[in-house]
């Protein structure tokens, strides 16, 4: 084994063997192996990263939650400034999630206080022994505008809301008293065509680093050829001076395996190391090492193997800084004639789109919800997610990395032409390359994500100086990382014939199933997918009739019947876009607009202009947008349509149709609609079957209504003339002529009780690890009784709180934080969270009017 550097230096056999100071352990640890690597783990001199979420003050001025306006005082950023009236809080936050829901607040941005302007500060922890370090301020996000202070000295500031950032702090730092960070941030109004949150809602970090250490995101590990005998590690590493002096540092690199979730000891696989090199004070240096592994295990879908590079800057024989960074081994290709290949084998893109937002919960990160997203998605089949319509969350990539779920990472909604009046179209030009840097450099080491998306319907997809944009951020993402493709979302039909297609390495179609051809006709060297499809729109358990292919038919109440067959114009069904897919099987697959219901946006109740935009200017445009005017005027609605599960993650009908078409291995079968008509004996009341079966017979009552089969671009079994009467409804499936799945749905009894069910019962006493526990209405015999809308009252007693309640209701103005919450259509959810090191039981009990009550047990660990 041997590492080649970037410096000419060849790392020989030999010389990993050699004597050397501290560089000793490493190479013992490789010679004997991995015993001896489970046994000692040795400290190393890390740059310290502290979480920065605790006990911030927090004030908002500006536009208020209820409304009105609050005068900002001057001086808040002064150190001396009193705020000891502020609230106290700990981050992540998100201060519109707090509400009120206020009618007169657009549909389009969930009708929630998110605009304003919010303060927080909060005292740092550094002491007279940093000094000399450098110190900095991490944000992983922060809802928007950001500007900071330390000790009423400006530091910097951020205007793109989700962007990660890292502000220098060392120059304003007081080293013998105290330090007082003061964080402004300013949401304008009409800056976001979707629910943006607002505050600092993901987490912050304080780094205190030595002046001879890695550069912020300054280490890249990439492989290349790649087989299951061998791979290169390519390593690329920046090294800062910022000592006043000439520095000799030596750099070394060790791998280790991790393996695959829950395989928690790692075992060191290879070790690279290059010679100390000259660097001048105040300086940085990018150096590289290749070095070799034999038989890696390959990071795939199916088995999300992982590694992890140990990298250590040290001087003389000292070490200064060290840094962690996991990775994968794999080769993903993408080409028009084979579409995507990971490791030589094809895989097909079974995606979802999806908002930042965690429902409830607002954009306040937390890693347990999405990883409860993430699994409900993998239960569906899906493999893969992409960030519409901008940089996610540090958390998603790990568990993505864990979970083996691909990401299409997303940048912008808009470049320089923005959608809404004060997006991020304001700052484009003086900022893409500072949040390009940004969106690419901390993410280019997830085996996770497999191409970097410039952009989402960008209005500029038709100019020719739009083109020459496209072509400079598809050449500055690869000035960071060479070893992805650049895609973007195109909506504009001309943007696959008029050369955007060529400013981009993958085309993604946003709704064009029937350009499909066209397009292939035109590029056919262009590796081609859905980046955005479908759109259908439903309310979770909503049934209007009768029942119609489409239009406002499915449209009542602010509600949108749940027969998955309507959408908005611009869009279609999953049907027509699966069929899209199978005529022209060289489609790579696609991202289904959306995994889950998200908040703002909720088309069709949503008379935002922006929509117009679908249709570059065409006449229909106009005719659309009084059909939205019309559905929309006065609408409730604040929450969006367009989910496969609801804003809770209670699935939705249209769950089924994608897991029948992705898991075609499982057994299934899912019956819709739900069957409690009273109002419908004798009316027809169509029934639809989903199944991974290619054939079916349903029975009302025992009585056959008849076996069908699955034709060619068929995706659902339909029963359209079903004259209703109450009792059961049975299917059962074949696949290949046997049988293969069944499901029955039967006419509920009245509901008499409460019924609890928590995803896990036992959560870590982390303080953040959270129980989302359903709450369902049941008749005596336990079954849901599914038009139900019930108040429920939740009492918690012992280590945990309430910290979100919902029901997936898109017009309900009822509070997320409360500790009451109607059922909608027989179900709600309620969140709970752990508290820092109490362990115990956490007792849940929900009581309403005329209901057995019900109560569920959460440990705590
Ligand atoms: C697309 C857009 C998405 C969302 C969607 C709704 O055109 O890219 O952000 O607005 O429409 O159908």
């Amino acid at each position: 084994m041997s590492s080649r550097s970037s410096l000419g230096l060849i790392v020989s056999p030999a010389k990993l063997f050699s004597f050397d100071g501290r560089q000793l352990w490493f190479r013992l640890c490789l010679f004997v192996g991995p015993i001896v690597m489970m046994c000692f783990v040795e400290p190393l001199p890390a740059a310290e990263r502290i979480k920065c979420n605790d006990a911030w003050r927090f004030a908002r001025f500006g536009a208020m939650p209820e409304g009105g306006v609050k005068d900002e005082p001057d001086l808040m950023e002064k150190p001396g400034f009193d705020d000891s009236q502020w609230r106290r809080l700990d981050l992540p936050h998100d201060w519109g999630i707090e509400g009120p829901f206020r009618a007169d607040l657009a549909n389009r941005t969930g009708k929630l206080p998110w605009a304003g302007i919010g303060w927080y500060r909060k005292q740092l922890e550094i002491s007279p022994e940093d000094k000399g370090k450098r110190l900095f301020l991490d944000f992983d996000g922060a809802m928007s505008n950001t500007q900071v202070w330390l000790n009423g000295k400006r530091v910097g500031e951020w205007p793109y809301g989700y962007s990660s950032f890292r502000l220098e702090l060392t120059d304003a730092v007081d080293w013998e008293g105290d330090n007082v960070v003061a964080v402004r941030l300013d949401n304008p109004p009409e800056s976001s065509r979707w629910y943006p949150g607002g505050g600092i809602y993901r987490n912050v970090w304080l780094v205190k680093s030595e002046r001879l250490a890695l550069a912020h995101w300054g280490v890249f590990v990439s492989s290349s050829e790649v087989s299951k005998s061998s791979a290169m590690l390519d390593i690329s590493i920046e090294v800062e001076n910022r000592t006043k002096v000439l520095a000799n540092p030596e750099v070394s690199v060790a791998f280790y395996e991790i393996g695959l979730s829950g395989e928690s000891i790692p075992r060191k696989i290879a070790y690279g190391e290059l010679d100390a090199f000259k660097m001048t004070r105040n300086w940085s240096k990018q150096v590289t090492l290749s070095v070799p592994v034999e038989s890696p295990q390959l990071w795939s879908v199916e088995e999300p193997y992982l590694y992890k590079a140990v990298v250590t800057v040290s001087q003389g024989g000292e070490a200064t800084d060290t840094e962690e960074v996991v990775f994968g081994i794999r080769n993903v290709t993408f080409d028009a004639t084979n579409g995507m290949l990971i490791n030589g084998e094809q895989v097909k893109l079974k995606g979802v789109c999806l908002h930042h937002d965690l429902g409830p919960l607002g954009a306040a990160v937390n890693r347990r919800a999405i990883e409860r997203q993430l699994e409900l998605l993998q239960e569906m089949g899906c493999n893969a997610v992409r960030t519409a319509h901008n940089p996610p969350a540090p958390e998603l990539l790990e568990l993505c990395d864990r979970m083996g779920i691909l990401v299409v990472s997303e940048a912008f909604d808009c470049w320089a032409w923005g959608k809404t009046p004060n997006d991020y179209g304001l700052h484009f030009s003086d900022w893409y390359e500072r949040d390009i840097e940004a969106f690419v450099k901390r993410d280019r080491n997830h085996p996770s994500v497999i191409l970097w998306s410039s952009g989402n319907e960008i209005r500029e997809q038709g100019t020719a100086s739009g083109h020459e944009v496209s072509m400079e951020l598809t050449r500055l993402i690869k000035q960071f990382d060479s070893t992805r493709l650049v895609t973007a979302g195109c909506n504009n039909p001309e943007s696959g014939m008029n050369g955007f297609q060529k400013t981009i390495d993958v085309f993604g179609y946003n709704y064009k199933p029937h350009l499909y051809e066209k397009i292939r006709e035109i590029n056919p060297h262009v590796p081609l997918y859905g980046s955005e499809t479908s759109s259908t729109v439903s309310s979770r358990g909503e049934y209007f009739f009768p029942v119609k292919e489409a239009g406002v038919a499915g449209y009542q109440n602010h509600q949108v019947s749940s027969y998955d067959l309507y959408y908005p114009r611009w869009a279609t069904t999953a049907d027509r876009e699966f069929e899209g897919q199978d005529r022209n099987p060289f489609v790579m697959g696609e991202f289904v607009w959306t995994g889950f219901d998200y908040l703002g946006e909720p088309t069709p109740y949503n008379p935002d202009v922006t929509n117009a935009l679908n249709f570059q200017g065409s006449p229909e445009a106009t005719e659309f947008m009084k059909e939205l005017q019309d559905l929309g005027r006065d609408a409730p609605s604040r929450s969006s349509y367009f989910g496969i599960f609801d804003l809770c993650g209670f699935r939705k009908d249209r769950f089924y149709l994608y897991q029948a078409r992705w898991r075609p291995e499982l057994a299934m079968a899912h019956i819709l609609p739900h069957w409690n008509w009273p109002e419908r004996i004798g009316k027809v009341t169509p029934v639809h079957v989903y199944t991974s079966g290619d054939e079916a017979e349903l029975f009302l009552n025992g009585e056959s209504l008849g076996r069908k089969k699955v034709g060619a671009y068929e995706y659902r079994l339909r029963w359209d003339d079903v004259v209703y009467q109450s009792g059961e409804l049975k299917v059962v499936a074949y696949k290949n002529g046997e049988p293969w799945a069944e499901s029955v749905m039967k006419t509920s009894s009245d509901a008499a009780k409460l019924a609890l069910s928590v995803d896990r019962s036992e959560i870590s006493a982390d303080g953040q690890d959270l129980a989302f526990v359903t709450v369902q209405v049941s008749d005596e015999k336990g079954q849901i009784v599914p038009r139900t809308h019930n108040k429920v009252k939740y009492t918690i007693e012992g280590p945990g709180e309430i910290i979100a309640v919902g029901n997936g209701d898109p017009t309900s103005h009822e509070s997320f934080q409360a500790t009451e919450r109607k059922v909608f259509n027989g179900l709600a959810l309620v969140v709970i969270r752990s508290k820092v090191g109490e362990s115990g039981r956490i007792r849940l009990t929900a009581d309403s009017n005329g209901l057995k009550s019900s109560l569920i047990t959460i440990r705590t660990k």
